[in-house]
């Protein structure tokens, strides 16, 4: 079977996840693809491994594939959490969050004791922020006092619309998200900033937080450990 790179990067985390471990699942393609080898691994190897999701869509895709999806309230702790990136710096910095799902996925992320990221090598910047905006969650009520305070540091950005564009998007938590870009600030800084600002939920910018990258080349993994 001829595998792309973000299914083949998802089949070697897959075969890291060991019997009756926790372990929570990302959103976006490449989730769904590790969603997808993990469950016939759980069901081939009789791990007994319980699944807890950043996202409705990834436990319903997991649900479906015979996964034991347990709630986020339902745990305190987490042994692997592993999801794609949009961008991934050298120093293992991540940008996430194109998805509607940052605030789980963050929370997961932090949470788990092992964070795999999985990546095709299109993702891999030079600095966060190269190729997406960065996405900051804001309580609905609090949009344009965070829009001031971030051009205040430079920033330039706007809500985030819809599919269809008539109307805002909101995300899995109800909140509104703006799409931000800062010229060339350092994350580091940037991190601390949006970390500061009252309003904000929730950022896109993953500092710190992955034990390693994974990198699917049409005919290899790489691995980055931290
Ligand atoms: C969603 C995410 C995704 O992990 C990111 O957008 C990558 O998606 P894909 O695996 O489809 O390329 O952060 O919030």
């Amino acid at each position: 079977m001829t595998l792309n790179p973000k299914q083949r990067v998802a089949i070697h985390a897959a075969n890291l996840v060991e019997k009756d471990m926790i372990v929570g699942l990302g959103t976006g393609s490449t989730a769904n693809f590790f969603i997808e080898a993990i469950a016939k691994r759980n069901k081939a190897e009789k791990l007994n491994i319980r699944v807890v999701s950043s996202s409705i869509i990834s436990a319903s895709i997991a649900k479906e594939a015979g996964l034991n999806v347990i709630a986020l309230s339902d745990i305190d702790n987490l042994d692997i959490y592993v999801d794609g990136a949009d961008e991934v710096a050298s120093d293992l910095t991540l940008l996430k969050g194109r998805g509607q799902d940052l605030v789980k996925e963050k929370l997961l992320a932090s949470a788990a004791d092992q964070f795999f990221v999985l990546v095709d090598e299109t993702k891999l910047v030079e600095n966060i922020g190269q190729n997406f905006s960065i996405p900051v969650e804001v309580i609905p009520e609090a949009w344009q006092l965070v829009l001031a305070q971030l051009k205040l540091h430079g920033g330039h950005g706007q809500l985030r619309l819809n599919s269809s564009s008539d109307n805002v998007a909101f995300t899995a938590s109800g909140s509104l998200v703006l799409d931000m870009t800062f010229g060339k600030m350092e994350s580091l800084e940037l991190t601390m900033i949006l970390d500061t600002i009252p309003g904000v939920i929730e950022h896109g910018i993953f500092s710190d937080l992955a034990t390693a990258v994974f990198i699917g080349t049409e005919t290899a993994v790489e691995e980055h450990w931290y």
